[in-house]
């Protein structure tokens, strides 16, 4: 079987350019900079990177961006208050707050304080909601990177078998309702189901996303199968690697996502699409 790469990386870089081309078509027509807070508890230094590489992005798309970085001890009543006044800000269209948080602030409190159309997550009950009943605003920016990254391969969706290896609320969740929305048959696999590997060999569109490195074999692969790695799990040795046996994958995928370049630098891009949007929701 031979196999094709689905380039995210290159993927992200063309949506990207084509955010900019809307942004610079919107200051032209007298609009605003779409705004983009993004926050930060703690010294988390893998959160460090990510919040880093959000606010970049925003830079080079031509978003505002307002970075705050708050101390571990902050507490729960005033980062509601920091939500609050962001909630108020007119240059602000966007609210991120990264995760997780620290223990003694509680993550759904917090989420639940994001106005529902600066929410550009989609981590909001209310965002989260709408998909179920496929009626989608904001969407969750990694499920959101992958339908885009699915779609880029002009296979048709529509019945597939859709495996979903992960149950959590940023990622196994939403792409699950994802892929329900597309009109595949979805599986959602999680910590305590029997036997994984039988369920994703009938899988001819695998989503892996369990934050354990070469967790899905080659051999589990059915020939042709779709393979998207949302893993990114840092090896002893330093070096980034899926939750796929990516070499092994390659005899049996049609098309497959490598760690890095695949499903990163989709969630990015997606987070700047979602921050337009929010903009243009809002009406400025
Ligand atoms: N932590 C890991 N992934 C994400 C994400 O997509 N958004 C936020 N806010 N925190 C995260």
């Amino acid at each position: 079987m031979t196999f094709k790469k689905i380039d995210g990386k290159n993927i992200a870089a063309e949506l990207r350019m084509s955010i900019k081309k809307l942004v610079d078509a919107r200051l032209t027509a007298g609009l605003s900079k779409p705004g983009l807070a993004v926050i930060l508890v703690g010294e988390n230094p893998a959160s460090k990177v990510y919040v880093r590489n959000k606010c970049n992005a925003c830079d080079e798309v031509g978003f505002y961006s307002l970075s705050k970085k708050l101390a571990y001890g902050t507490t729960e009543s005033e980062l509601l208050t920091l939500i609050d006044d962001l909630n108020n800000d007119p240059a602000i269209n966007g609210i991120l707050v990264q995760l997780p948080l620290p223990d003694h602030i509680n993550e759904e409190k917090i989420i639940e304080a994001i106005d529902v159309l600066k929410d550009v997550d989609g981590f909001h009950p209310y965002n989260i909601g709408r998909l179920a009943l496929r009626m989608p605003i904001l969407r969750s920016c990694t499920p959101k990177g992958i339908m885009t990254l699915l779609r880029s391969t002009n296979i048709p969706l529509e019945g597939k078998e859709a495996v979903v290896i992960g149950a959590s609320n940023i990622v196994g969740r939403p792409v699950s309702l994802e892929l329900l929305m597309a009109r595949c048959t979805v599986t959602t696999c999680h910590s305590r189901t029997i036997n994984v590997k039988e369920h994703v060999k009938r899988a001819d569109i695998i989503i892996a996303a369990v934050g354990i490195p070469a967790f899905v074999k080659g051999d589990w692969i059915k020939p042709g199968a779709i393979v998207i790695d949302v893993g990114i799990n840092r090896l002893d040795t330093g070096k980034l690697a899926g939750d796929v046996d990516y070499n092994a994958a390659c005899n049996n995928a049609s098309w497959i996502t490598p760690v890095p370049g695949g499903v990163g630098p989709m969630t990015i891009a997606s987070l700047l699409e979602n921050t337009l949007q929010a903009a243009e929701l809002q009406n400025q």
